[in-house]
């Protein structure tokens, strides 16, 4: 009796599909080249709009002479208030460093668009999402995924008033 004869007989199902579970999953070069070139174009293009999307991004409109935010008596050393940037949807906040410092910034993280907030303890905003962290004064990154520091808004104060009076550059 030969090996064959001794074998299950074929199901048909193999006779009409013949290939083979190795071949099927194997994957050419070809077919891996043109593979990387779609994910590669994938992220340039995505990398792309970011980019433009960055210089569109609304900007404040402000009355003649700024917006007041806050009495400067309604925010104590240590405390932040959150606020939207008028003439957009963009939420900020602005918060009290020291008697005489104050710091307004997008509330939205730089990595991936999450809500940060002041952490008096540390000193820092923070981002929970990733642990990303932005030093407090300059809005500049100090750990974690962010590619850049936060979006950053002028605040000065006049009379007892914080008023907002446009946007930093970095
Ligand atoms: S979204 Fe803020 S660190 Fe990722």
């Amino acid at each position: 009796m030969s090996d064959d004869e001794r074998l299950p007989p074929r199901p048909a199902w193999r006779t009409d599909f013949p290939v083979e579970r190795a071949e099927a999953q194997h994957v050419n070069r070809r077919e891996f080249a043109k593979y990387l070139v779609l994910v590669s174009g994938g992220f340039a293009a995505g990398s792309g709009m970011i980019a433009i999307k960055d210089d569109l991004v609304a900007q404040p409109e402000l009355p003649e002479g700024g917006a007041r935010l806050c009495g400067i008596d309604e925010l104590p050393v240590g405390a932040s208030l959150p606020f939207v940037v008028p003439g957009t949807n963009v939420p900020a906040f602005v918060v009290r460093l020291d008697e005489a410092t104050y710091r307004a910034y997008e509330t939205k993280c730089t990595h991936l668009s999450c809500a940060v907030f002041y952490a008096p303890e540390s000193g820092r905003i923070e981002c929970p999402c990733h642990n990303g962290a932005f030093d407090a004064r300059s809005g500049a990154v100090l750990q974690g995924p962010p590619p850049r520091g936060l979006r950053r808004f002028a605040v000065e104060v006049r009379g007892g008033d914080l008023v907002l009076t446009g946007e930093e550059r970095s």
